[in-house]
């Protein structure tokens, strides 16, 4: 008789179900590249680093054409989305090479494009770069930056979604 064996658990199936469950906040990075052209891509991978100082950490595939200009640029800057801005998520979510030419931007100090009427902008003074398999781990420190009251864009469960308006707790 053959004793059925336990199935090897399906680790990348597991791992991305697992994170498609992970409600976030969406942002668009964006960076200028050598040639002095804008850079920018979608990604839920960022968070808050540390407060001491206020700095942010974002990891990057280093296929994305925005690689370089985030992970050795001196500056970038992080937006998070606002509700109505799935299209903006899904723009800069592709490979398109005309990004910019479909958003209002404007330059900060003359370096970090930086997109009008988001939720939040942070820019940051790039301060590590740790190259781990094929991501890098970029941390900055918010050097300058404006925000808004408005609800966040969610990403969730593969999908955008328009952030909560009530708190359950009324809290
Ligand atoms: C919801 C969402 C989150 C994403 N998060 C990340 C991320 O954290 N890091 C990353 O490198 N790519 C992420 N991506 C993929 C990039 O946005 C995508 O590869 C994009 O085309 C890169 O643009 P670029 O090649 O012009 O830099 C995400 C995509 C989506 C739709």
């Amino acid at each position: 008789m053959t004793v059925p064996s336990t199935p090897a658990t399906d680790v990348e199936a597991l791992f991305k179900g697992s994170m498609a469950a992970l409600a976030s906040g969406v942002a668009v990075v964006t960076g200028t590249a050598a040639d002095g052209s804008p850079r920018g891509l979608t990604v839920t991978s960022i968070a808050s680093y540390s407060a001491h100082p206020p700095s942010v950490i974002v990891c990057v595939d280093e296929a994305c054409n925005s690689y370089a200009a985030l992970a050795t640029g001196s500056h970038f800057a992080a937006h998070l989305l606002q509700a109505e801005q799935a299209d903006v998520a899904t723009l800069f979510a592709s490979s398109a090479t005309d990004k910019f030419d479909q958003v209002p931007w404007t330059l900060w100090d003359d370096r970090v494009p930086v997109l009008s009427e988001v939720l939040a902008v942070v820019i940051c003074r790039r301060i590590s770069t740790t190259v781990l398999g094929d991501h890098a781990i970029v941390v900055g420190e918010v050097v300058d930056g404006s925000m808004r009251e408005a609800q966040p864009l969610v990403y969730w469960r593969r999908g955008f979604y328009e952030g909560p308006g009530v708190s359950i707790d009324g809290g």
